[in-house]
């Protein structure tokens, strides 16, 4: 798909710049000119600046692609790892990165050094917040300063941490031009957004369009080539500006369906009702519905994180975004909500919460992955810990976890391990886990995942 509308050029190389001075001084360098044919022909040689959930698999799709790839990573130990050959991705297959590494066409360096003669570095560092909720971007500029010190006229930079609409354009353009170099005239700037969905395994995201949105058109141009030799397919945006609303607006539905039903949960359980029957039933709609699931909160890298990179930027421009605030607000509530459920449960059995053992079932913040980034299940087990509770937890993806100054160790799932509980905690629905035991032995079961049958008697919905 192609736009009607051009980008937002910085400059134009055709006739007269943004300023309106005559941009005779502004010839298009040649080697940008080659760049198209060095991606054609694969000729091309890709950095990738940041080597976790987005960028190692970017490496190998590249790689795949019959591109030459250069892995930078500032942990040190991320790329001892790689270099052994030990992948710490699930999605990532240790025989698929040895087939990398055995091409010779992927290699991984935590000496910045290492980037010299990339022609596309792709920045996939990560995009956090504050402790204030404010959107820290110091991981985004300190890698793109290390773009700026490496870049050389022909290269093509192009970012895929999430961020706010303009910060490709605004704050990483100036970054880049540091380096003395001119946009569209010695290099390109895109921004595409990730879509990697851990645990659903490497094709699904390489088959998942890639949005692309470029600074410039020849940004766009050069970029869009790139993706479509990695990516089954390439959607072209009509700006950079386009293309980072649009990843947020992504994370921003989702927060606010989830939000919905969560607060749904909440309602159907104090009326006695199957909040997951109720879904199922409107879901039967053929339109006009789309199935959102309740739990015990969000986590991982982007749900609970990206909207408030809107909010902030919205904020800046003395404008609200009260959707966003309210569903930030209502999921933060979960883990309280399940241990005042917790609390409740135990206080109809004749028990009070301190000290009650309580098994955690699922630490990571979703199936069949080892990621603990934001996860409830640190909220939920910290909150257990303060009202007095002895905790333990099994997870088969998470061997250990720290609250504060404590370690907790997953211990076996068991006959003996669950009715030892006086209440389970189903927090994460792994795959891995014999459900059906849990249910048959645990005394008294939470479920926030509706993994288990809920009788009203010893298991319960959240
Ligand atoms: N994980 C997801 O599911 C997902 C999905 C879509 C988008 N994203 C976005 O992609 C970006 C990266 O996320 P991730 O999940 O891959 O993060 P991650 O934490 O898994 O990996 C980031 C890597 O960047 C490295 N790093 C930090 N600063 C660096 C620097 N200056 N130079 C080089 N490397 C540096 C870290 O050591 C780490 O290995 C974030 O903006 C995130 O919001 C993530």
């Amino acid at each position: 798909m192609r736009p009607e509308t051009p980008s937002r050029g910085i400059r134009q190389t055709d006739g007269v710049n943004g300023d309106g001075e005559v941009a005779a001084a502004m010839t298009v360098n040649d080697s940008i000119l080659n760049l198209r044919r060095r991606i054609d022909s694969r000729e091309a040689v890709v950095g990738v600046l940041g080597l976790g959930y987005v960028g190692l698999p970017l490496c190998i799709y590249a790689e795949r692609s019959g591109f030459t790839v250069v892995g930078f990573d500032v942990d040190g130990d991320r790329v001892a790892q790689l270099e052994r050959g030990e992948s710490y991705l699930s999605d990532l297959g240790e025989a698929e990165l040895g087939t990398a590494l055995e091409n010779g066409r992927f290699s991984a360096v935590s000496d910045e050094k290492g980037l010299d003669g990339a022609d596309i570095f792709v920045i996939c560092v990560p995009t956090p917040l504050t402790p204030n909720q404010v959107p820290d971007v110091s991981f985004l500029h300190a890698a793109t300063e290390t773009v700026s010190r490496r870049l050389r006229p022909g290269c093509m930079v192009i970012v895929e941490s999430t961020t706010y609409p303009g910060c490709t354009r605004d704050d990483i353009l100036p970054i880049l031009e540091q380096s003395g170099l001119r946009p569209d005239v010695d290099f390109l700037l895109a921004f595409s957004p990730e879509r990697v969905n851990p645990g659903n395994g490497m094709e699904q995201t390489r088959s998942t369009p890639k949005l692309v949105g470029g600074v410039t058109p020849a940004s766009l141009d050069a970029a869009s080539a790139f993706y479509r030799c990695c990516f089954t397919e390439v959607v072209e945006l009509s700006s950079a500006e386009v293309a980072e609303m649009a990843k947020l607006l992504e994370n921003v539905y989702r927060s606010v369906n989830i939000a919905l039903v969560n607060e749904l949960a909440v309602i159907c359980n104090s009326m006695g009702i199957s909040v997951w029957e109720v879904i199922d039933a409107a879901a039967t709609k053929p339109f006009g519905f789309t199935p959102f699931y309740p739990g015990p909160g969000l986590g991982g890298h982007c749900i609970p994180i990206d909207p408030f990179y809107l909010s902030w930027k919205a904020r800046e421009l003395g404008l609200a975004t009260e959707f966003i605030e309210l569903a930030g607000k209502v999921n933060t509530r979960m883990p309280a909500y399940v241990v005042d459920r917790v609390t409740q449960m135990l206080n109809d059995a004749s028990r009070s919460i301190r000290g009650s053992a309580v098994m955690i079932i699922g630490a990571a913040y979703k199936a069949d992955v080892a990621d603990l980034r934001e996860s409830p299940a640190l909220k939920v087990a910290q909150l257990l810990i303060e009202k007095g509770a002895r905790i333990t937890y099994h997870d088969p993806h998470v061997g250990s976890f720290m609250i504060g100054e404590a370690v907790l160790y997953s211990i076996p799932l068991t006959k003996d391990s669950l009715s030892d509980a006086d209440c389970v905690v189903i927090l994460t629905p792994h795959s891995a886990v014999d459900w059906e035991l849990v249910y048959r032995n645990a005394r008294l079961v939470l479920d926030a995942r509706n993994v288990i049958p809920h009788d009203g008697r010893k298991s319960f919905s959240i």
